[in-house]
This record gives C-alpha cells, structure tokens and sequence, in this order.
C-alpha cells in the first residue's frame, strides 16, 4: 500500500508523502522527446506507450509518493468533438459554444473513446512499485465549460459568466452533461488501476459568488455519489483553485476527500476552517522551484510540515510546476520533507 492511500484509511503516522502537480511536464528536458514523437499534443494523449513513458519520467528523477496520469483536463472537450488543438506559444484552442447554443453534444461514448487512457493506466499499475499511488485525473464541470464556452483561456472568462446570468438553462444542462462525462472518465481509470482521482477546477475563482454552490459544489457532490453508486469508492482530491473562503463550504459540502490549496491559502487559517474529516494537499508556491538560490526554501517548507504535523496531509506545490523549475530544486524539497522528523 502507498502512503497516501494509508494517510485516507488514517495512518497518519507516516512520512508526510509528495507529488508535484505537472511533475511529468515540460521542466524536464526528456520531456521534449518524449512530447516530439507525437505529431500532435492530442496524439500524445492517446499514444498508449508515451503517456507510459511520460507518467513515469518524474520518477527517474524524484522519490516521489505518486505519479499522476500523462493527460490533459481538455480531452473531454476533444471528445465531444469541440475541435481541440494545442498550439505552441498559443494554448489550448477549439471551437467555442455560443451561450444560446442549445445542441450540446450527448451520447459521447467517452470510455470508447478514451481507451488509451484506460489500457495505459493497466500497464502503469502492473509496472509502478506499489509504494507509488497512481492518480488520475479530469477537469471539473466548470473549468471544462470555461474553455468549451470561450474557445480558449481568458483573464475573466467573461462569456461564460455572461452564459451563467443570460442563459443559465442552456449553461446548466452543459454542465449537467460534464458531469456525466467526467464521472465516465473517472470510473474508467479507477476501473483501471488509479488509486486516487483528482478533479482539477482550475478556474472556480471566476464564478459569481452567488452561483458557487450551483457550479463549483453540488457538480462535484454529484460527480462523487455517481462514482460511489457504480462501486467505486477511490479516493477523489478536489482542486478549486484560489477559491479563497469558498473552500470553506467546498471541503463540507462537495463530499471530496482531500481539497488542495492554492499558493495564496494561509495554512493556519485552513487547519481552523477546513472540514476536519477530509485530508489537505498543498500549498508551495511554484515559483520558489524557479530561482537559481532561494534563501527561503527550506524554511518555508519545514513550516509547512510542522503547521500540518497532526493533520492528514500530502505534500504539493499550490498550482502546476512551470517549465523554469529547477530540477535541484524539486530534489531539495523532496530532501528535506524525506530528513524532517516530527
Ligand atoms: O504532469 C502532470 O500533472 C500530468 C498531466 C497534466 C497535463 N495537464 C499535461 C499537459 C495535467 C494534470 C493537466 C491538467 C490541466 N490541463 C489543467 C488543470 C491544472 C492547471 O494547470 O490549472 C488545465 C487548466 C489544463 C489545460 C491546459 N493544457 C493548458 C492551459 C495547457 C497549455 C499551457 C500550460 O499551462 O501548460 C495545456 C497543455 C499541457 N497539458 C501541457 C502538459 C504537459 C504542455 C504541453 C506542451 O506544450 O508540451
């Protein structure tokens, strides 16, 4: 058994375990051949032997407690044939849905379609030690609707919003539709072999305050007693980024089971406020990975341990590792939570 799936059964008198989110990405060099031997970052995505080869190369490099899935949130977008591309220096792109767009793609066959996903997580639970946890992953409903409504990534994501307040049928029944989608993708990779499934809301802090139960919460509540009806009881980690006091509420209501905090949540005010029954990951701030010398490194992640001693807690970086991080960094971190002793 790995240490985190200990830490959820309450073994919580164990090493703090760690994992970076985007620990498979672009600040290893490897990655660029790996990433060049497909023709496109959607082929990538679907190349049984490179989502392997990919999901596994952090962990040539770190003594990690985890490896996550090598895939994107957006190959739900992809499947409902939104016409998804990954352009360099760009971004994701696809064809936005207009906010009184009324035909929403049904009947997506998603484990059909995502079968790749599913054969490589079988080979990477035969191949990975079991000390190492296998998560897998997918968007939440709203971030999935943000880039499907826009056709892109946005600073205020502004039609989708507008769709929230103007067509709020048309907005809920998209949403409504996510939800059974991303519950398909998540059974098919726990049926698989994932250990932990994670649910990425990357932009929950774009949502009307009034309408945050409506879309960050309940769509995950759902998600999670959908998963839980069709026998699966993996562990799930919410992820609504920076969504400041609204996690709050999220970690009671959203049934999750671990919430992850952005770089910006003070972790003292979370340990009073979060719902004491769930597990916390988090909260380095990526870019202390970045500098070539940072004073503040081993300090700032010794008073992460000894904040969260007596608590269940997975050690993480607060958003996706950039690719500047420094490799010797990333060890440096995995060294001194490794050498901490309570
Ligand atoms: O290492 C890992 O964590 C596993 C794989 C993973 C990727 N994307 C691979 C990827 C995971 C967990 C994701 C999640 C994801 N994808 C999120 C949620 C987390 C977050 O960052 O908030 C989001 C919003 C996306 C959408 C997405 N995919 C964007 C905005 C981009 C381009 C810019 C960026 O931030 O990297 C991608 C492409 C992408 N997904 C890359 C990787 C390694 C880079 C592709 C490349 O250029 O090689």
């Amino acid at each position: 058994m790995n240490k985190i799936n200990n830490l959820f059964k309450n073994k919580i008198n164990q090493q703090t375990p760690i994992w970076f989110l985007r620990q498979a990405g672009r600040h290893i060099p490897e990655y660029y051949s790996i990433r060049s031997r497909a023709k496109s970052f959607i082929d990538f995505c679907l190349n049984e032997e490179l989502i392997v080869e990919s999901t596994k190369l952090p962990l040539k490099y770190y003594n990690l407690d985890a490896a996550i899935v090598f895939s994107d949130i957006l190959m739900i977008p992809w499947a409902m044939n939104r016409n998804v591309k990954f352009t360099k220096n760009v971004g994701p792109t696809m064809d936005p849905m207009l906010p009184d767009e009324t035909k929403i793609i049904k009947n997506i066959n998603i484990p059909l379609l995502l079968k790749p996903l599913e054969n490589s997580i079988k080979t990477l639970r035969r191949d990975l030690p079991p000390s190492v946890c296998l998560i897998g992953f997918s968007g939440a409903p709203w971030t999935l609707a943000c880039y499907m409504i826009e056709g892109q990534s946005s600073k205020d994501f502004i039609n989708t919003r507008k769709a929230v307040w103007g067509s709020n049928i048309w907005f809920q029944e998209l949403i409504e539709t996510l939800v059974i989608y991303i519950t398909d993708k998540l059974e098919i990779q726990a049926k698989a072999g994932a250990d932990v499934l994670m649910i990425f809301d990357s932009w929950s802090h774009m949502i009307p305050n009034n309408f945050f139960k409506d879309f960050a919460i309940d769509p995950i509540a759902k998600i999670i007693s959908l998963l839980r009806s069709r026998d699966i009881n993996t562990p799930v980690i919410g992820f609504p980024f920076k969504s400041g006091g609204s996690l709050i509420k999220y970690s009671y209501e959203s049934n999750v089971d671990c919430v992850a905090l952005d770089w910006t949540v003070n972790l003292s005010w979370a340990l009073e406020s979060i719902n004491p029954s769930i597990a916390i990951q988090g909260n380095l701030d990526p870019a202390s990975l970045i500098p070539k010398h940072n004073p503040f490194l081993r300090e700032n992640v010794e008073s992460i341990l000894k904040k969260m001693k007596d608590r269940k807690f997975i050690f993480n970086v607060g958003h996706g590792l950039t690719p500047e991080s420094r490799i010797d960094s990333v060890k440096q971190v995995i060294e001194i939570i490794k050498e901490f002793e309570i």
